[in-house]
């Protein structure tokens, strides 16, 4: 277990809020922002949803002055999927904590049985609250309607392709599509959209949204791109240094092994690096 928690070290800042703070604060140094998520999801009794909620504020008053006082939360882990009215409650709590102190909340996307929902409580929320974006997900065939509709709201979307495993009927399969589906939700998001995140590590689509803007004249603080803490550091600075604006997701906390799965699954890289690591 020591040694898998060793690896997971190059996805995940550490166990403690204290240990995602410290590597904001040397991101802050180089430039980059960051979005902090404390690791958990799928959370079926009241109390875990409170604690969650409760640790959730916590973080966001935790966070010092001059770092951004950005989270990411899933809201399966806020007892989405106990009831409606307990979600929209926690998270209530935590757009009024980031309220108090400035901060901004990003609903992270979850598996497809949850999109509906989760769209449904962020625009809900909405009507509150403007310090709240939601997360769409290029794979899914839903997802450019989604995107035309959060132009009309003026919501702020981050854009990624999709981490989890979703059938033909509800999601693309195959990379090419995948990709093709991405470039279209966001040219319309950093054309129309409020400040569009595009979440990708891959670098067609960075070189991509680059060239776009640049042709389009869309400038470099109508958007920000973000990369996950552990991969691609050196694009991060690059990126930085050509003028772009940069957020690393940084996932903190104990339950980090299914977040750790869903890293070596999407890449052969990062298994390579866990493997590398293994026989060193
Ligand atoms: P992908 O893994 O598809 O790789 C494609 C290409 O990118 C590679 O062939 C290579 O060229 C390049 N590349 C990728 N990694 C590289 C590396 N380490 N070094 C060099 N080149 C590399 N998902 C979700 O379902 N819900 C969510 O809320 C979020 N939130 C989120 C936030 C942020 C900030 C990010 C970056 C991502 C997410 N995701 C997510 C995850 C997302 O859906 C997706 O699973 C991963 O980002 C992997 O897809 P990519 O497009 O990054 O590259």
């Amino acid at each position: 277990m020591r040694a898998l928690a060793f690896l997971a070290s190059r996805f995940v800042a550490g166990e403690r809020p204290q240990d995602a703070v410290r590597v904001g604060e040397r991101l802050k140094a180089r430039g980059i922002n960051a979005s902090f998520d404390e690791l958990g999801e799928d959370v079926h009794d009241r109390a875990a949803a409170a604690r969650a909620m409760r640790s959730a504020c916590a973080l966001l008053r935790m966070i010092p002055e001059g770092v951004e006082r950005n989270i990411s939360i899933k809201m399966s882990s806020m007892g989405q999927e106990i009831s409606r009215e307990l979600c929209v409650e926690n998270v209530s709590q935590i757009l009024e904590a980031a309220r108090e102190t400035g901060g901004f909340v990003r609903l992270d996307m979850e598996g497809s049985k949850l999109t509906e929902n989760t769209i449904s409580v962020f625009h809900e929320l909405r009507k509150r609250y403007d310090n709240v974006g939601i997360v769409l997900q290029a794979y899914l065939h839903r997802t450019p309607d989604d995107v035309k509709e959060a132009v009309r709201r003026k919501d702020r979307v981050r854009l990624c392709k999709g981490a989890y495993s979703e059938a033909p009927e509800v999601a693309i399969q195959e990379m090419a599509g995948i990709r093709k589906a991405y470039t279209a939700c966001a040219h319309e998001l950093l054309a129309n959209g409020n400040y569009p995140a595009i979440a990708t590590h891959d670098e067609e689509l960075v070189a991509d949204t680059i060239a776009h803007t640049r042709a389009a004249g869309i400038g470099p603080e109508r958007f920000e791109f973000q990369m996950l803490y552990g991969l691609r550091p050196k694009r991060w600075d690059e990126l930085v240094a050509e003028g772009y604006r940069m957020r690393v997701y940084v996932p903190f906390g104990t339950h980090w092994i299914p977040y750790f799965y869903r890293r070596l699954r999407e890449r052969r890289e990062n298994v390579m690096f866990v493997l590398r690591s293994l026989f060193r």
